[in-house]
Order: C-alpha cells, then structure tokens, then sequence
C-alpha cells in the first residue's frame, strides 16, 4: 500500500546543496526487510555533514539525512519483528546512503534494529540518539577498565555538544566528578543543568595540559569528542592507569602526543565507534540508557524541531553554534 509522508531531502544542484521539506510516497523508498513508521529523529553532527554534501558521508543525491530514528513496525518480512513493535534504529548505513530519520518513513534490513527499551519513551530514546549511544559506549568503557567515581576527575570535552552533553549527564548520574571542557561560556548550563563539578575553556584547557610532553596529572579518565591538541593535552594530563576515550574529530582528525602518557603511565586510549557496533551491544547500552543511566532532567538537554526548523539547525551544528541535543517530531 501507498502511504505519503514527508522528508526533508537534500538535492544537489551545480554543486550546490539544496535543502527542502517534500511529501514523497513509501514505495520509493528502498526495498528492504522492514518497514518503520518514524515517530522522532535527532540531529548528529553526521547528519549535518550529510545535509552539507559530504562525500565521505553520502554519495548520493537526492538523498534523505538522519542516522537516527524511532517508530513503530509497520510491515516486516522477518519474524523477530511485528507490525506494532516500538523499535530504533541508529548507525549503519541510516541516512548515509540509505534514505534515514528526517523522513516519516524507513525500510531497513532487520539486523540494523533495536527494541525500544520499555522504560524509555520515543521522545527520549530520540534525546540520547547515536550521541547517547556513543556517551553510553564511551562510560561503558571507562567503567570496564575500571575508572570508578573514587578514582579521580574524568574530563569531558565538546561538553556542550550532543555526545559531550550526554557523558557529562550520565557520568554525574552515577556520581563521577567531571571536569567540562568547553568552547562556549555556559558555565551554568554545564555545572547546573549537565551536572559537571566545574568547567573549563577550551583555550585555557590547552594551555593548562598541552605545552610540554607530559603535564602534571590531574584526571582519572577522559572522554574526548574532539580530538586534535584537545585529546593530546587530556592524555597528557591523565593519572596512572588513566583511561581515555575518542570518538570525534570536530576539532581535529590529527592527534599530536609524545609518547609518554603511555610508556611512564599506562594511559590506555580506546576508540569508540557506534555506528557498526553489533545490534546486541546497542541494545545493552539503550537498556542502560533506559533505567539507571538516564539523567533525570533529559527533557531540559533537548530542543524539539519540526522537519522544518531542520536546515536551519544543521547550519549551526556545522558551525559549532548548538548546545544540547535536538530531537525531530513527525507530524503523521
Ligand atoms: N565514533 C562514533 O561512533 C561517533 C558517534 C557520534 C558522534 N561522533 C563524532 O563525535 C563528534 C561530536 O558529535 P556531536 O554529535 O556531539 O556533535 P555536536 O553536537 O556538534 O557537538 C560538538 C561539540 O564540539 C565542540 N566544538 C565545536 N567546534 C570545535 C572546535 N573547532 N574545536 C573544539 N571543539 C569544538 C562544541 O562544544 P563546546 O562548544 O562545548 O566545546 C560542539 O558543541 C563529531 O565529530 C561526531 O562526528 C562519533
């Protein structure tokens, strides 16, 4: 059956990236194994890549952005999942090359889905998105490596932005001492409102940590969003048997260190990547994020969106200009 629902598509015309909110119909969408009516979407920094004509991010046009969305089954060809099944979706290929979130409607293979924890709600499965999948991966690993909130300070960097919000959020939950490493002066937004204990700007952070080859120590663990002379000076200022995480590059994709946070300290570094990450450690982490996770004030960290309001906000994350994280409502 035909059903109409609207996408916000991005076209290219001479080299130019037009974006437009268009009602477009499900049989043009690919043909995969299950079809999901999207309730909510988010805004990643992917996204606004995708929507900018990033190659290394979409190759074709016209395409429909968002790695992010959440719904309900509505015809499906395997039978893990019914019609009627709250479900989300995040990473893979969703709005890379297969059409994603900023439409009303997806078709994506069965191995890409999550269930939708019972304990979380659509709009706040949305509020944490890949960014709360990637903050919950990152605490995931610092908490497996043994960085306890007695161990010492964790440092949190692009801590305005969405995944940075969400490990300050999550880590004061559950009781770590965060230090927010920020390019904005919101010190009220990221003490009071995130929970960190104190906030630090991005340029005195430098200053403070990256001018020699090892800094004196002062955190128990770190989690960088940014990369670049950020991430260096966090290594470089990490205790003994400091752990590190790295999932960005808005700053930087280089990374300029001496070695010695490694070879005198047992500084361990660890990559984070949510996009391939198996469906059951997504799930792991959604249920986390469901129960004692979830910070109890989500709803102050988003701002909800029509499809609308979209370019306009994905100008400012390109430009570094959001704070918090940004959920898209469908209208069906
Ligand atoms: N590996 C993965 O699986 C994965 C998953 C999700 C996201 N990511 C990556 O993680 C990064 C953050 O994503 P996001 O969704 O949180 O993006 P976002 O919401 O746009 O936040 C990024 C934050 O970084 C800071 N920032 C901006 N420009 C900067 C600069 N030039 N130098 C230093 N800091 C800067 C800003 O925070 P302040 O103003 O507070 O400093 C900004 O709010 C992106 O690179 C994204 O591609 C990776």
């Amino acid at each position: 059956m035909e059903t109409l629902f609207k996408a916000l598509i991005v076209r290219e015309n001479d080299g130019k990236f037009d974006l437009a909110v268009e009602t477009i119909s499900t049989p043009e969408l690919p043909k995969n194994e299950v079809l999901i009516k999207v309730s909510y979407s988010s805004v990643n920094y992917k996204d606004a890549l995708s929507a900018s004509g990033n190659k290394g991010v979409t190759r074709k046009f016209p395409h429909i952005p968002g790695i992010d969305a959440v719904g309900t089954v509505v015809s499906s060809m395997v039978v893990q999942f019914q019609p009627g099944d709250d479900v989300l979706v995040t990473g893979y290929d969703l709005g890379m090359n297969t059409w994603g979130g900023f439409g009303g409607y997806i078709s994506v293979p069965a191995s890409w889905i999550a269930k939708l924890p019972e304990n979380l709600s659509p709009l706040e499965a949305m509020s944490f998105g890949t960014a709360g999948l990637t903050a919950g991966l990152s605490v995931y690993h610092l908490i497996n490596s043994n960085v306890k909130p007695d161990s010492g300070k964790i440092a949190v960097s692009g801590a305005t932005g969405g995944v940075g919000s969400i490990s300050v959020a999550v880590l004061s939950k559950l009781g770590y001492e965060v230090v927010a490493i920020s390019g904005k002066d919101e010190p009220i937004f990221l003490t009071r409102t995130l929970g960190a204990s104190s906030s630090i700007s991005r340029q005195e952070f430098v200053e403070k940590y990256n001018t020699k080859p090892l800094s004196a120590t002062e955190f128990a663990g770190g989690i960088d969003t940014v990369g670049g002379n950020i991430l260096s000076a966090i290594l470089k200022s990490s205790k003994y048997n400091g752990v590190v995480t790295c999932c960005g590059l808005v700053a930087s994709t280089e990374l300029s260190t001496s070695i010695f946070p490694f070879i005198l300290r047992g500084v361990k570094l660890i990559g984070i990547d949510s996009v391939e990450q198996p469906v059951n450690i997504k799930q792991q982490i959604w249920n986390l994020l469901s129960e004692e996770w979830k910070p109890a004030n989500l709803s102050e960290l988003i701002e909800e969106i029509s499809l609308e309001q979209l370019p306009e906000t994905l100008k400012n994350i390109i430009n570094g200009k959001a704070k918090g994280r940004y959920v898209v409502r469908h209208n069906h």
